[in-house]
């Protein structure tokens, strides 16, 4: 049967279970500061306006350039990138002033956004904050309203994820925990008949 092969897990490893969606880079900036770390606990909340929601934890360099500035940046890292991946989401910029520089990640700027944008991403997003104080001290979660979204066009275009197109270095980190990633699979299509 089935349920043999189900066993209960604690609930602590909820989270491992249910976010296997893709680790995004979150960058922020304010007055000449600014910061890139990585979230995995990143959702969309709704298709139009289109919206988000991201966990940063409130002892993150990067929280109060999210709060002060009110905007902040998600990308979509591929595996190519996963050592920068790691500095920065191991390295505080509230221990290491230099952490952007010496994470080996190349940055560049959109223009009109002054946030630094990371070389080697899927995809890139710019949201507003929209002020929750209730739910950002509580629960750490901001809720993002997107300004500007763009993609690689060799991974993604006429909106569909192309990964079986390119080499497994272009294709997008799953974190589960641990130093322990996965990157996107095989995709396949299934044709509803009713
Ligand atoms: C793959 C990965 C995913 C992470 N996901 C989150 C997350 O969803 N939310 C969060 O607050 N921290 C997350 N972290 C931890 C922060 O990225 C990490 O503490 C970072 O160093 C904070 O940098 P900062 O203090 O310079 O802002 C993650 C770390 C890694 C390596």
């Amino acid at each position: 049967m089935f349920t043999d092969h189900l066993q209960p897990v604690a609930l602590s490893e909820l989270p491992l279970l249910f976010n296997l969606g893709g680790t995004s880079l979150v960058s922020a900036a304010f007055e000449g500061k600014e910061d890139v770390m990585p979230a995995t606990w990143v959702c969309p909340l709704n298709y139009d306006p289109a919206r988000v929601t991201a966990c940063v934890d409130s002892c993150h360099y990067t929280r109060p350039l999210i709060e002060k500035s009110g905007m902040f940046a998600l990308a979509l890292p591929t595996a190519a990138i996963v050592n920068e991946v790691m500095y920065l989401g191991h390295v505080s910029e509230n221990d290491e002033p230099a952490k952007l520089e010496k994470s080996g990640a190349k940055f560049f700027k959109m223009p009109g956004y002054d946030m630094p944008f990371v070389e080697g991403c899927a995809a890139y997003a710019v949201f507003r904050v929209l002020p929750e104080p209730h739910i950002e001290k509580t629960y750490d979660l901001f809720i993002g309203e997107a300004v500007a979204l763009w993609a690689d066009r060799r991974v993604f275009r006429d909106g569909a994820w192309r990964f079986e197109e390119v080499p497994e270095s272009m294709r997008t980190l799953h974190y589960v925990a641990g130093g322990r990633f996965h990157v996107i699979g095989r995709g396949f299509d299934v044709h509803q008949s009713r």
